[in-house]
């Protein structure tokens, strides 16, 4: 049994009869030596494998280039060269796998719009390495987060009926064969005799459903796809993207920031201490500073402003932003970089928004212009959270979908909640992706997801 690079840099040398099986990062033949460095995604680090011309196949190793597949065993012994503490001196080395001519990672560095157009490649270059194993432990923190405190998690439905955010941003899905007529009705498209036998569409948020479940559940979380038909083309935008969405009865927008802040502080101290060196890889090569960044986060207490008073910074900043600052107006990017980076210089939460700018389903305030929403903010990404305490109040709620243009009949089951033992409740929704940039440093959002859906692109 072979294992993993990461087991056998832990190991007290010597120790005989090991096997390591991966590709090779780079292969360096000197005299009468090839030193082969072994990755397997386990670690960053790679296991250096010295094979001599006592091997049989030596010929065929010295031939061996970066990106082939190889398993060798052999015993594990210190190494006499720096940079690495041991290394393997093999009895046998396998080519399982060789690389043509042309294999497009060679050991120099790539630019990252390269590596892009190279998705099935990329997995095995060094950054890569480093952002797939810290979103794989980003996901088990965020599920022991919510675990350890007793939270349910529900898997909400991918297709929909209903427009949770109500912004019209949504792929449809449908059966209908686009090459044959579409049966029409009055003019417009027949849905009753589609698939579904309505209209239906791929989910902007599984909060609604998430909703549901609160209010039996009490504290339930959904971790799953979200898909928004937003002709953004934004470092920070994806069109398919991960979304991790709590939801709490009888809980108010407090309850709701409170949890907010615990988990990101949670989540990124969990990220730290399981993975150190990418860690450290990335404050050496993405983002100088980013551990410091990120171990001050931890350690503090982020501020809060509401969304008057975020307006009110902005006009008297003297700044110049692309876009207007007015009361009513949403922030746009260069306004929220600008109150979490300059002004606040760590994570703020803005709550109150006008009630015209967020979803139909905030809660009204008493002011009855704003609602009662909370963005966290976060440097380097902007926002990162969306929250609110939900309304609660059938006849307030019945009186935002009108006034947001909502048809009643999709949304019955949702109102229903409010009839039936209805409570105070709130939640946010983390964008997964967002959340690895803000860990990462990483500066696109491309480049923290295997294979990114954006307006234009859906190779791979
Ligand atoms: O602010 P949003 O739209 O909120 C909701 O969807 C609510 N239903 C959440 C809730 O209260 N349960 O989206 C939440 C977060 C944003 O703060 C952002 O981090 C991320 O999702 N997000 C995106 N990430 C990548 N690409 C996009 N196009 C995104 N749109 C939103
Ligand atoms: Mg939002």
């Amino acid at each position: 049994m072979s294992e993993s690079v990461k087991m056998l840099l832990g190991y007290e040398p010597p120790k005989e009869a090991v096997v390591v099986e991966g590709w090779l990062r780079t292969a360096r033949a000197g005299k009468d030596v090839v030193f082969l460095e072994v990755n397997d995604g386990s670690c960053a680090a790679s296991l250096q494998v010295v094979a001599d011309p006592s091997l049989p196949n030596y010929a065929e190793i010295v031939r061996l280039g970066t990106g082939a597949a190889v398993r060798a065993e052999g015993t594990l012994v210190a190494s006499p060269a720096k940079g690495q503490t041991v290394e393997l001196k093999p009895h046998s080395v396998t080519v399982v796998g060789d690389v043509e001519q042309g294999y497009p990672l060679q050991k120099k560095r790539h630019s990252f719009e390269f590596l892009r157009t190279m998705a099935h490649l990329r997995p095995r270059a060094r950054t890569f390495g480093s952002v797939f194993r810290v979103r794989h432990a980003l996901q088990m923190a965020i599920h022991e987060f919510f675990d350890e405190r007793g939270f349910i998690q529900v898997h909400t439905p991918i297709v929909t009926a209903s427009d949770c955010e109500g912004a019209g941003q949504m792929f449809r899905v449908s059966a209908f064969d686009p090459a044959a007529p579409i049966p029409k009705k009055d003019g417009a498209v027949d849905f009753s005799q589609d698939f579904f036998a309505k209209e239906t569409s791929l989910t902007v948020s599984g909060q609604l459903e998430a909703e549901v479940f609160a209010l039996a559940f009490k504290n339930v979380y959904t971790f799953g796809p979200t898909f928004r038909a937003e002709n953004s083309h934004t470092a920070r935008h994806a069109s398919e993207f991960w979304m991790i969405e709590p939801e709490m009865a009888f809980c108010d927008l407090r309850g709701d920031m409170a949890l907010a802040e615990d988990f990101i502080k949670v989540i990124v101290a969990k990220v730290l201490a399981r993975c150190p060196d990418d860690i450290d890889f990335f404050d050496q090569w993405i983002e100088k500073g980013l551990r410091a960044r990120l171990e001050a986060l931890v350690g503090s207490s982020f501020e809060a402003m509401t969304y008057t008073e975020a307006i009110d910074r902005l006009k008297t900043s003297k700044k110049k932003f692309e876009y207007p600052v007015d009361w009513g107006a949403d922030l746009q990017s260069e306004h929220e970089r600008y109150l979490t980076e300059e002004l606040v210089g760590k994570p703020v939460f803005v709550v109150d928004y006008p009630r015209e700018i967020k979803a139909f389903y905030m809660r009204v305030n008493d002011d009855e212009k704003t609602v009662a929403a909370m963005d966290l903010l976060v440097p380097h990404v902007g926002e990162i959270i969306g929250g609110s305490q939900r309304e609660e109040r059938l006849d307030v709620l019945e009186g935002q979908m009108e006034r947001f243009g909502l048809e009643k009949e999709p949304y019955w089951w949702y109102l229903d909640l409010r009839r039936y033992g209805g409570t105070p409740h709130a939640g946010f929704g983390l964008g997964f992706e967002r959340a690895l940039m803000y860990v990462t440093g990483m500066k696109n959002i491309r480049d923290v997801i295997p294979f990114a859906r954006t307006p234009g692109n859906c190779d791979f």
